[in-house]
């Protein structure tokens, strides 16, 4: 399965979580996984606002047995829950596969029971609609009446959506955002996907269709794709691998020292950063008596900075520089060449 996801996406079945191999392998792995990925993108990008009375709607399409709202459940408990008084949820559910709406239902159930038991004094609430629809030859409106969601996901879900219609499908939530509502959407860290999803955050500028909050840091294009054909801008995301992940893809032959995935965060007004601040777009690019690293910000637009260290010039001021991961937000002045005295702050 793991192989038909990442290099032979032809192979899968239409409607692929039709079959009980499929969907139960989506349940095991890729699901737990994959909310894993979404429960630490939403507390990094503070997609979720604290309050004392939180209330939250969701729309989630291609939900699959429910990868947002498992992540989300986590996210909210972790981050939320422990300084609020009330949670209420409302879940809207999306998907051609009646089995996995029905899998995503059961979990919310059980996430909420569990939810409610470790935070026994507090009034938790939360509801789902399930609604069944094929979203590639069925236009939102028809499936969903006019509504506001404070954030509405679409997970590893573009990439089987024909590419030409995607940028009207964003355009087309935009009337289901409420006024600070944010859209999440999130892709396997493969180049094509990635690479898509850039061109996607292209169109989305070009067009003046929203504003990037996550993971870009300016309203402008995308300058890896503008600079090569072969980058590819994705994130990592550190994690303990369970063991019973770890025997999985033993097994498969699957390597998951971090999390990977390609998100962008949508919302209605942009947020603004600094000519210091840079997001890390490259692993560590070493070579003989040096190591350099790409940096994108808006202090260097329309190019991605390379910055370089000389192993000389390491110091304590800029030791972070050898651990920055892919994805990692850093404060730096903007120099190409890193000394003694740069000081690099990590910022998330
Ligand atoms: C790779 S799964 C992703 C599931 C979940 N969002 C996640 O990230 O784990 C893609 C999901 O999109 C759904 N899907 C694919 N084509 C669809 C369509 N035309 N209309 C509605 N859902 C569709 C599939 O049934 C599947 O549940």
């Amino acid at each position: 399965m793991s192989e038909a996801f990442t290099q032979e996406r032809s192979s899968l079945p239409q409607n692929y979580l039709n079959q009980k191999e499929y969907r139960s392998g989506y349940i095991l792995y890729f699901l737990p996984v994959n909310a894993l990925k979404v429960t630490s993108l939403l507390q990094r990008t503070q997609a979720l606002t604290p309050s004392k009375n939180i209330s939250l709607r969701f729309l989630d399409l291609g939900c699959g047995p429910g990868t947002a709202l498992m992540g989300t459940f986590q996210a909210v408990e972790e981050s939320l829950l422990p300084e609020a008084e009330s949670l209420e949820m409302h879940w809207t559910l999306i998907d051609q596969n009646r089995l996995a709406l029905q899998d995503a239902q059961a979990f919310h159930d059980s996430l909420l029971n569990e939810l409610r038991k470790k935070f026994p004094d507090k009034k938790i609430s939360s509801t789902v609609q399930i609604i069944v629809g094929n979203l590639f030859n069925q236009k939102i409106s028809q499936l969903l009446p006019n509504q506001k969601f404070d954030l509405i996901f679409a997970l590893n879900f573009l990439n089987e959506f024909p590419r030409e219609k995607r940028l009207h499908l964003v355009e087309g939530l935009q009337k289901y955002q409420d006024e600070s509502g944010k859209i999440f959407l999130m892709e396997p860290a493969l180049r094509l996907t990635s690479r898509e999803l850039m061109k996607l955050h292209d169109e989305l500028i070009t067009h003046e269709v929203i504003s990037i909050l996550s993971p870009c840091l300016h309203q402008r294009e995308c300058p890896m794709l503008a600079e090569n054909n072969r980058d590819w801008c994705h994130t990592y995301i550190d994690w303990r691998i369970p063991d019973w992940i770890a025997k999985l893809d033993h097994l498969a032959g699957i390597k998951k020292e971090y999390l990977k995935c390609s998100f962008l965060l949508l919302g209605k007004k942009p947020k603004t950063y600094s000519n210091q601040e840079w997001r890390v777009v490259s692993g560590p690019l070493n070579s003989k008596g040096k190591t350099e690293r790409l940096l994108c910000g808006p202090g260097n637009l329309p190019h991605l900075l390379r910055a370089m260290r000389q192993d000389k010039d390491e110091a304590f001021n800029n030791h972070l520089f050898d651990q920055l991961e892919r994805g990692d937000l850093v404060k730096m002045e903007k120099q190409a060449r890193i000394y003694k005295d740069t000081v690099i702050q990590k910022l998330d």
